[in-house]
């Protein structure tokens, strides 16, 4: 039997606890095949988000990002494309354009880190400017009013510094969001530190749109922490820790820990499923190292393997060292 939705899976595995779990984007890992096969394999996932699609002044997205997003492309349910923009009209062009897909919610990303992107003042660049930051989401969301879409975002709280959480607030309290995804970490840090609960404690405070807490939520303990935290907390949205254990929202819903032939499976079915896209089966291996530098966590004492699997160059050396990586496999992680 396939189940799909949260909902479903709770009742089906009798499990008490609600949590609604999120699977962050992560450009170049989390694309459609990835998707597919993860709800496939551990449904109970609420929202996919895709990695950003690059809203510019061509008015056009690229083949790849639109391959991504369209709909004979994705069987994962409830997912949400994700727009980087700073301008306005180009942002409007490309919301409209993803709802003509077939989507009624999309969510902007003023998080993402990246130098080139930061640069630009997108991102978490676009933080570094607060003022700019509100008239495009006046601009945006007086053009978009009668489209029937939903915006979400997807922000970081800061980028150079931590930015006024107040004002930050203010200016998303202003707009009708359909909830605000919060990684209170400034872009600067890029990864690295420790999440400022300080921040989203204010955000729980003053915020009056739903939310969601993103990063570092590496495992079901941290999630129930959390969740104890803050317990009218809408939602979690975990990205590196789900690459790593692809079971871990299943297990913080109460169900079964990921096991070895399942993960073995999972693998597999991956391979198979880039396989359709990527004719030339180096770019397989190069997804799936990918995956691996997260995954390989799960298979304590395997460096000299995980040497190998990163030298390899053809798929049937990589799934040589991959049945060898499995051999230190460590269940119940
Ligand atoms: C390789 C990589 C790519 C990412 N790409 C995106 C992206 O396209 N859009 C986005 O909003 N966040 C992106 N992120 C950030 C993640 O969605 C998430 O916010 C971050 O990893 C913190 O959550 P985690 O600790 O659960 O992984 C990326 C992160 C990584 C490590």
């Amino acid at each position: 039997m396939t189940i799909k939705f949260a909902s479903e899976y709770k009742k089906r595995f009798h499990m008490s606890n609600i949590y609604t779990i999120y699977f962050a984007p992560l450009e170049g890992i989390t694309l459609a095949p990835f998707r597919n096969v993860h709800q496939e394999f551990f449904p109970g996932i609420s929202k996919y988000f895709t990695p950003f699609l690059v809203a510019n002044q061509t008015l056009h997205f690229k083949n790849g990002e639109k391959r991504d997003i369209v709909k004979e492309n994705n069987t994962a349910k409830n997912l949400i494309p994700q727009i980087l923009s700073n301008k306005a009209e180009e942002f409007i062009w490309a919301v409209r354009e993803i709802a003509s897909y077939g989507y009624q919610e999309i969510n902007i990303n003023l998080g993402c880190p990246s130098p080139t992107v930061t640069a630009r003042g997108k991102g978490a660049g676009f933080l570094r400017d607060l003022q700019s930051l509100d008239a495009f989401l006046e601009k945006a969301f007086e053009a978009l009013e009668n489209t029937g879409v939903a915006l979400s975002a997807k922000t970081r709280i800061g980028m150079d510094e931590k930015a006024d959480i107040g004002e930050l607030i203010a200016i998303y309290n202003r707009y009708p969001f359909k909830e605000i995804i919060v990684h209170p970490r400034i872009g600067r840090e890029l990864y690295r530190g420790t999440p400022d609960r300080e921040a989203f404690d204010r955000f729980i405070k003053e915020c009056r749109h739903p939310l969601c807490y993103n990063g570092d939520i590496n495992g079901p303990s941290e999630m129930k922490a959390l969740f104890q935290d803050y317990p009218t907390l809408p939602a979690v949205m975990c990205g590196r820790g789900l690459i790593r254990d692809p079971a871990m929202a299943r297990e913080a819903l109460g169900g079964a820990p990921l096991t070895k032939e399942e993960a073995k499976r999972y693998v597999r079915a991956l391979e198979d499923a880039y396989a359709q896209i990527y004719p030339d089966s180096r770019h397989i291996v190069s997804k799936m190292k990918e995956i691996w530098f997260y995954m390989a966590d799960l298979c304590p004492e395997s460096e000299k393997i995980q040497k190998k699997m990163k030298k390899s160059r053809t798929l049937p050396e990589f799934q040589n060292a991959e049945d060898e990586m499995f051999s230190f496999f460590k269940e119940e992680n």
